[in-house]
């Protein structure tokens, strides 16, 4: 527990930085706007240019901030690398982790406003990256600036990574976090990329799971054929496809890949019993329009989406599914699968449980090809509750709700999280104010103007924290 009279003081660092914040809002709101306008969709080669303009855009706005700021090239999308080392050796140094790009719009037609340019609607902006991540990227962006520019100087170093193909599985930045380990030391590492479970409660994440990824095509011919002709001839790959993928789960709602199961252990219940599990079907079910009934009928909803690895299908096609009708049998069916793994599964084990599963389903005259997306995946992580960093941010988070922080884990996945930890030598932090039903990588995403608000509050409050 802090002591009252830190207690008192973080208290009063976080009151004054809200009102820094209302004053400053116009400026910063319109500053967050244009970076929202970059298209910075890291998965589509023809944005590669906007992802550049958008990198450039965040290099000087840290610039103006009054730190060193790199571009770090990399296979596809550079990282922004800033620092502000001018309190020393003796102080700690904090790493924060953010990326820039953001997914792609796709369906366009159900956004209500452009993606690109984002319109305030309540309180809430709506664009594409508004939440994941470009606005978590921004309060953090924000904290650093109005500290540098009030007090000329830090009471922490500060260094920013911020990435640009996190949405693609980070493969660039993987390749040479080695050869980058001196510059990204530090003892904090800050992933600001989650959330909370309502607007009124403080969290940090303590855990996010793994996850591998691949596309599957089951292929039948040449080309597509006409289903009268050709029907009961051939064996059609949408309907292989069917059969296929519904083997994967059994009826108890278990993963049916043999092996699939082998390394996940219990999670301790010691560990479990600091986790906020709470969870209500009923809001989810009038937030989502959707029942709980996805995961293992063994476990809680809470507990299938945070300490249980899953298989999903996130897209099939094969044929033709649009108007009117197209009587033929497609050439190739397609389903793109993911893996969200717990800790101690191996990602490379599991792609290849997964891929001789799949082989051994295939029907017989179908062809099957398996090509991985995201490169070999990423493993889960878990961080400890008990370090400087957790503290002081669970600190500033009780002090600035007024309500003591909770720690939750995260269904999600940050792919590059484990390596850079081990890359810097840090410790890990896994926060930010992300909500369920911001629609992150889906239409009308938003992020609210009083979570920009609290997250500047929370990053400028951190540092204060940190550098006592
Ligand atoms: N910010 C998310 C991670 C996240 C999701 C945190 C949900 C908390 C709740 C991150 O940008 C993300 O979307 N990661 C991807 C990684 C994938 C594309 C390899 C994910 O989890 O699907
Ligand atoms: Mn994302």
């Amino acid at each position: 527990m802090p002591s009252t009279s830190s207690s008192a003081e973080i208290s009063a660092n976080v009151k004054q930085l809200l009102k820094v914040f209302d004053t400053e809002q116009e400026k910063l709101l319109q500053e967050f706007f244009d970076f929202l306008r970059f298209q910075s969709v890291s998965s589509e080669p023809e944005f590669a240019p906007e992802v550049l303009r958008c990198a450039n855009w965040v290099k000087s706005f840290l610039e103006d901030a009054g730190m060193k700021v790199e571009l770090w090239e990399s296979e596809h999308h550079p990282v922004v690398f800033a620092t502000w080392l001018g309190a020393g050796p003796d102080k700690p140094t904090l790493l924060i982790y953010n990326h820039y790009d953001v997914q792609p719009v796709d369906p366009l037609e159900l956004w209500e406003s452009p993606p690109f340019e984002p319109t305030l609607r309540g309180n809430e902006i709506y664009a594409r990256g508004a939440e994941d991540n470009k606005g978590q990227c921004f309060y953090v962006m924000s904290a650093v600036r109005h500290l540098l520019k009030t007090n000329k100087s830090l009471p922490v170093n500060i260094k920013l990574c911020i990435e640009g193909e996190e949405e693609t599985g980070s493969q660039g930045i993987g390749l040479f976090l080695d050869k980058k380990k001196e510059q990204l030391k530090a003892d904090h590492l800050f992933i600001v990329d989650l959330g909370i479970h309502t607007p009124d409660s403080p969290a940090l994440t303590l855990g996010v799971r793994g996850i591998v990824t691949m596309t599957v095509e089951l292929i039948g011919s040449y080309g597509d054929l006409h289903s009268g002709t050709h029907g009961g001839v051939v064996y059609n790959p949408n309907r292989g496809m069917a059969e296929l993928l519904a083997t994967l789960h059994d009826s108890e709602g278990r993963v049916a890949i043999a092996g699939f199961y082998d390394d996940v252990f219990d999670v301790p219940a010691a560990e479990l019993q600091k986790i906020d599990t709470s969870f209500n079907e009923n809001e989810f079910r009038s937030m989502f329009g959707a029942k709980t009934t996805g995961g293992e009928k063994k476990f809680s909803a809470i507990e299938s989406a945070w300490i249980r690895p899953t298989l999903e299908i996130n897209g099939i096609s094969g044929g033709y599914a649009g108007e009117g009708f197209k009587t033929v049998i497609p050439a190739k069916c397609l389903a793109k699968i993911s893996c969200r793994l717990v800790p101690k599964q191996n990602p490379l084990k599991i792609i290849e449980l997964v891929e001789k599963h799949l082989r051994e389903h295939t029907p017989g005259g179908l062809d099957i090809v398996i090509t991985q997306n995201h490169g070999s995946g990423a493993p889960a992580l878990r961080t400890s509750s008990d370090t400087a960093g957790v503290r002081a941010a669970a600190d500033v988070l009780t002090a600035l709700f007024d309500i003591p922080c909770q720690y939750i884990l995260s269904g999600g996945s940050i792919p590059i999280v484990p390596e850079l930890a081990k890359a810097a030598g840090a410790e890990v932090v896994m926060m930010g104010f992300g909500l369920p039903d911001d629609n992150i990588h889906a239409p009308n995403e938003h992020f609210g103007i009083d979570r920009i608000k609290k997250g500047f509050a929370t990053m400028a409050g951190i540092i204060l924290t940190l550098g006592r």
